[in-house]
């Protein structure tokens, strides 16, 4: 029996950890081809492992998403190697300017917008913004030059939605890949090609162990728990690549337990 996205194309960036790993491997597990696209190369070859071990193709590549020439050559291997692009999932990011995968504990960067500088400004938006106008734009001409429709998914934050103090450049990025993700929605609607954004609230992923241990042991009352697991994001972008999620576009998800209900 054929999974939910059997032989489906996926180029998913961010995908050598947390929830962009969780959902290589999800769709992986329903059928579809993976190709993993990430600065961090030793955790995409091992993703790339844990595809393959599934019985699925998986390319990875050292990519960085703010940088132009790489996103535009991955999605280039994508299309040569897997024969096309069905979906494309933009999950590189930071939260803050200087995070890097395997960073040490401790390192929390909460800082208020007057002690942002611009250059830190612009390191974060490279990623955060930048990087998922690249991916996006490059997804959507391969899929419009292929006429086949297909789903492209950005992963934004809760941020986007709910002020978060200390934050300011992280939020507003959030809130940018957010109205992007609607925009292109309604651009590429006609093609058949859908576009929308997941918010995850808290997630138990190596960027967000700090948090995690500030939030552990408080009450929060109004929420099924202070943080979810990768898989609930992996869930919802499944949901949205597979046929159930075709009549969706331009829309957020919040995977957020009710964090950002009001
Ligand atoms: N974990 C959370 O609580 C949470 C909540 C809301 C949103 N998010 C967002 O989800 C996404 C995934 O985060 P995560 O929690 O899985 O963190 P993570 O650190 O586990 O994964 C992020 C991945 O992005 C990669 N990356 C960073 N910069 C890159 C670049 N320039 N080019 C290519 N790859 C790059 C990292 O190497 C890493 O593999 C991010 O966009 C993040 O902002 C996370």
């Amino acid at each position: 029996m054929g999974g939910r996205l059997q032989d489906k194309r996926a180029f998913i960036t961010g995908a050598a950890s947390g929830l962009g790993r969780a959902t290589a491997i999800r769709f992986a597990q329903e059928g579809a081809d993976v190709f993993i696209a990430d600065l961090a190369a030793q955790a995409a070859e091992r993703v790339a492992g844990e595809v393959r071990a599934l019985g699925r193709r998986a390319i990875w590549q050292a990519v960085d998403t703010s940088d132009e020439r790489q996103v535009d050559a991955a999605m280039a291997r994508t299309v040569s190697e897997l024969g096309g692009v069905d979906i494309a999932v933009a999950g590189a990011g930071l939260s803050h300017p200087n995070y890097r995968l395997g960073e040490p504990p401790g390192s929390l960067h909460l800082r208020p917008v007057t002690e942002i500088t611009l250059a830190e400004w612009r390191k974060l938006m490279s990623v955060n913004l930048d990087g998922v106008f690249l991916t996006v734009r490059a997804a959507a001409r391969e899929m419009v030059k292929a006429g086949r429709g297909g789903r492209i998914i950005t992963i934004a934050s809760a941020a986007a939605r709910i002020a978060t103090p200390g934050m300011a450049d992280y939020t507003a990025s959030k809130a940018g890949v957010w109205g992007l993700t609607n925009t292109v929605a309604k651009e590429l609607a006609q093609y058949g090609i859908t576009a929308n954004t997941i918010g995850p609230g808290l997630m138990d992923t190596p960027m967000a162990q700090d948090y995690i241990n500030m939030v552990k042991g408080s009450q929060q009352p109004g929420v099924l728990a202070l943080y979810g697991e990768p898989n609930d994001v992996a869930n919802t972008a499944l949901f949205l690549a597979s046929a159930e999620g075709k009549f969706y576009t331009g829309s957020i998800f919040f995977p957020d337990g009710g964090a950002t209900m009001h």
